[in-house]
């Protein structure tokens, strides 16, 4: 069975980040930064510590498999989730580095595993993402995971589907089951 693992994003992956940035499965759904300036803005203060959002690579048998981070979602600023009181509530946002890779069943291994990290943090309460409402896979992706659709949100980067995964709803057995039959699935594809 392969072991999906996170390490926290590092200066020397800027590069590289950039890179999967501009690969145009993920630049179809991803925001800015584009540039390698814009992205050194944006994820140096989160490599330093001076951000409450979390990056990470996720790899498998040390080959990167996918970006994700989490954030805390009160307070996030710039017109985002102004409504937000709850402090233990945490978004995510995620991509697969290999267009090859997709609708394998990884992309659900990875959101569950990471969701799972999160909730093993008793301070959080609740995880939610945000995917456009025409990126129909990362829905059907996230409903997987156990994601539900809240309804349809404008934010700064233009209308989403507010998807959320409460504690009160997660089973961590049935986490680690998923996890593990979806990189089953992954690997006898490959
Ligand atoms: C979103 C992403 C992480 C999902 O990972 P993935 O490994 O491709 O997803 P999975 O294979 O686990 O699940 C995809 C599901 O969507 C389904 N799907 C694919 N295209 C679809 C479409 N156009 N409409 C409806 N369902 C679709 C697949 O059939 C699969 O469902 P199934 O297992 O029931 O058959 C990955 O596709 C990705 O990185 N995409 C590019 C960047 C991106 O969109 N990031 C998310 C921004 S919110």
């Amino acid at each position: 069975m392969y072991k999906l693992l996170f390490r926290p994003l590092a200066v020397e992956d800027l590069p590289m980040l950039h890179a999967w940035i501009l690969r145009p499965h993920v630049a179809e759904w991803w925001e800015e930064p584009s540039t390698m300036e814009e992205v050194r803005d944006e994820y140096l203060p989160i490599i330093e510590g001076r951000s409450s959002t979390r990056a990470y690579i996720a790899s498998i048998k040390d080959q990167p498999i996918g970006f994700i981070q989490s954030y805390v979602v009160q307070g996030s600023g710039g017109g985002w989730w102004e409504d937000e009181s709850d402090p233990g509530a945490r978004g995510i946002d995620q991509f697969l580095v290999d267009e090859t890779r997709l609708n394998q069943g990884l992309g659900t291994a990875m959101v569950a595993a990471f969701v799972e990290r999160l909730f093993a943090d008793p301070c959080v309460t609740k995880v939610q993402t945000d995917p456009s409402p025409n990126n129909r896979r990362a829905i059907r992706c996230y409903s997987k995971v156990g994601f539900k659709e809240v309804g349809e949100v404008v934010t700064p980067d233009g209308p989403a589907v507010l998807m959320l995964h409460e504690r009160a709803n997660h089973r961590s057995d049935h986490g680690g089951t998923r996890v593990a039959a979806e990189l089953q699935a992954a690997r006898g594809r490959t």
